[in-house]
């Protein structure tokens, strides 16, 4: 009879199945392995930190409104403003100077401007397109990227055009995208950024782009954008939370993970430059997923709803609000992200410096 005898300190640890030297110390001595030495101080933990979070990842989102002089607090994004133009300016070169490279524009659109097919959204005198010209007058080496989707200019609020029977059609919609891409790129956008989920509006965009000579201008694509409830905030900031029914016919399941996958495909096939998951922190997985899936650099936007918990959070004591937006924000880059969408980009930058 064979007795083997596991000493108690081994036993202790997890049998490892695979059959290394490294194994075999750990069990003759569980304590040849402290990991805890590479934690001891600061400068140890910076010399072996896996993931550093830069200036260089951010961008900017901001809202612009009509006016002069003003700026109005999003009552649901504490810290976050709609600026009039003017304002807006300030504010991006303000982040310029902090290091932030790239902003994402929105617009907050009159009602009166508003009709069901979202016309006003390739009027070349538009609010986004004098906003564009405007920040490449006064700041030309900050990347402008562009909103393409029609929910700021439509009554209904849905980001495509809707038929009697608010069924969200697909290819009329498409039409529209590609004239408000092109609008955008012509005022100056270095790129363009649908954010609809329509099918085939990357390769239709992207077409229509290089036929009028801008090959230049890149797509950011929205790729895996979901319907969810985290872009309440965003809704009121914008005052374009859809008037009947809801987002789903175009806008993902939150609960599929392989059809992210195809949709990133799709967008690539079409010709995006970049890919986009959209919200980031309950989707932590899918952008971990769309990492090892492609060569493309990936955003992931840190939305509205991830903007608010933490400041609410914050504002009642209850979480040490710093130091969890760093976190957040690391996660969101150690899971895959190369570029993050955030409304801390300035307050980050400050603490990166
Ligand atoms: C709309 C759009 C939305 C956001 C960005 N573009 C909202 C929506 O799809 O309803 C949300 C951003 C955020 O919540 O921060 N095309």
């Amino acid at each position: 009879m064979i007795i083997i005898i596991v000493s108690k300190k081994a036993s202790l640890l997890p049998m490892s199945s695979s059959n290394t030297v490294a194994d075999a110390a750990v069990l003759t001595d569980p304590f040849v392995h402290r990991p805890r030495r590479l934690r001891r101080t600061a400068s140890v933990r910076r010399m072996v930190r896996e993931t550093q979070l830069s200036i260089d990842d951010l961008i900017y989102p901001l809202f612009v409104m009509e006016g002069e002089g003003q700026k109005f607090e999003v009552t649901s994004m504490p810290g976050c403003y709609r600026y009039s133009l003017d304002l807006l300016l300030q504010e991006v070169a303000e982040a310029f100077e902090l290091g932030i490279n790239a902003v994402a524009l929105f617009p907050v659109i009159p009602e009166h401007k508003k009709d069901v097919s979202g016309n006003e959204s390739y009027n070349p005198d538009g609010l986004v397109q004098r906003t564009v010209k405007a920040i490449k007058q006064a700041v030309p080496e900050i990347v402008v990227i562009t909103d393409v989707a029609l929910d700021p200019f439509s009554t209904h609020g849905h980001d495509g055009i809707v038929d009697e029977n608010g069924v969200i059609l697909n290819d009329p919609t498409v039409d529209v995208l590609v004239k408000m891409a092109l609008s955008q790129a012509e005022a100056g956008a270095d790129m363009v950024a649908p954010s609809d989920m329509m099918d085939g509006r990357i390769g239709a965009i992207r077409k229509a782009l290089d036929a009028q000579g801008y090959f230049d201008v890149g797509i950011l694509a929205y790729s895996a954008k979901y319907a969810s409830a985290y872009y309440g905030p965003f809704r009121d900031a914008l005052d374009s939370a859809p008037k009947f029914g809801d987002k789903k016919t175009y806008q993902m399941d939150s609960a599929n993970a392989r059809e992210a996958l195809k949709e990133i495909e799709l967008d690539i096939a079409e010709g995006a430059d970049i890919v986009m998951i959209k919200p980031a922190l309950p989707y932590l997985d899918i952008i971990h997923r769309v990492r090892e899936h492609t060569k493309l650099p990936v955003a992931a936007y840190n939305v509205s709803g991830e903007y608010a918990m933490i400041r609410a959070a914050g504002q009642q004591g209850w979480i040490d609000e710093k130091k969890v937006i760093l976190e957040t924000l690391t996660s969101i880059k150690r899971a895959g992200a190369d570029l993050i969408l955030t409304y801390f980009a300035k307050e980050v930058a400050l603490m990166l410096h």
